[in-house]
């Protein structure tokens, strides 16, 4: 689970544990990952903390490894850590802002990928539920870095999906709406009246809860799924259907 330090990453790794799975938590806030990883050993489950940063090779590549030294094995992965490139219209975006969202959102989920892929091979296959955005689907407006690179894991969740359908690895992804996480405060904090708009797209007219992003992100994760990949779950309450007549 990267960016397992909080919102809905800290609630998959609980909700996955909880289902009896082993959890490694990883974030690049060493205090936010152990603190995950003591309250899932605190209610009886197993679990370590890793530190590392997604956009950086060296760190994604030493992440699985420590996976593989502690366990022996990699079955199930979300990648979930993610960046915005703050809120502007797209001519005031800076490029310093532009390249960290794409390497961390971005190059973060294929870095991953790219090592957890022969580490899943090796044990005879395995499940990838990559952490995308609505954003990534529909843009969205003062947030250019962020929906382009979400749109780019889509396309690399169908692309790794269509390369290793046949060999026992499935790949997905999830699209949430607007979920109640520290990340969505910080949007609502900075933009005026963002906090209304949001919940009001939404056909429920609420925010998701991170625990419900985290049972869709479980269930593509696990054998009950065998049969779907290459699958984008639109998890948002009903952002895509039109309640505006109501
Ligand atoms: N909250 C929402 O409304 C919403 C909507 C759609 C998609 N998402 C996506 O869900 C995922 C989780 O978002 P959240 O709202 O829970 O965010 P969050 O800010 O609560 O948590 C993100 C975690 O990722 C960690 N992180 C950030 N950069 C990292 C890096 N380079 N390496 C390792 N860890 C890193 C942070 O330290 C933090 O613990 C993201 O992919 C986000 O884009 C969130």
């Amino acid at each position: 689970m990267t960016g397992g330090g909080s919102g809905i990453g800290r609630a998959t790794a609980m909700t996955f544990a909880r289902d009896g799975a082993v959890a490694v938590v990883v974030d690049r806030d060493a205090a936010a990952a152990a603190a995950v990883c003591d309250e899932i050993q605190s209610a009886g489950g197993d679990s370590i903390a890793i530190t590392a940063d997604v956009s950086s090779e060296q760190q994604v590549e030493e992440m699985v490894a420590a996976t593989l030294a502690h366990y022996g094995r990699l079955d199930c992965v979300s990648n979930n850590a993610a960046l915005g490139g703050g809120f502007n219209l797209l001519p005031d975006v800076d490029s310093r802002s532009w390249d960290r969202a794409q390497d961390v959102t971005l190059k973060g989920v294929w870095l991953c990928m790219k090592y957890q892929i022969p580490a899943m091979l090796a044990s005879g296959g395995g499940s990838i539920v990559n952490i995308a955005s609505l954003s990534g689907v529909n843009g969205e407006a003062l947030q250019s870095p962020y929906s382009a690179a979400k749109g780019g894991v889509i396309a690399l969740t169908k692309t790794a999906a269509a390369e290793y359908a046949q060999r026992g690895i499935r790949v997905n992804a999830v699209a949430p709406g607007g979920v109640r996480t520290p990340a969505i405060e910080d949007y609502f904090n900075k933009v005026p009246g963002a906090r209304e708009k949001t919940e009001a797209v939404h056909a429920m007219r609420r925010l998701g809860e991170p625990e419900e992003i985290a049972d869709a992100v479980c269930y593509l994760l696990s054998d009950r799924a065998s049969f779907i990949t290459g699958h984008v779950l639109d998890v948002s309450g009903g952002i895509t259907i039109n309640p505006h007549t109501l």
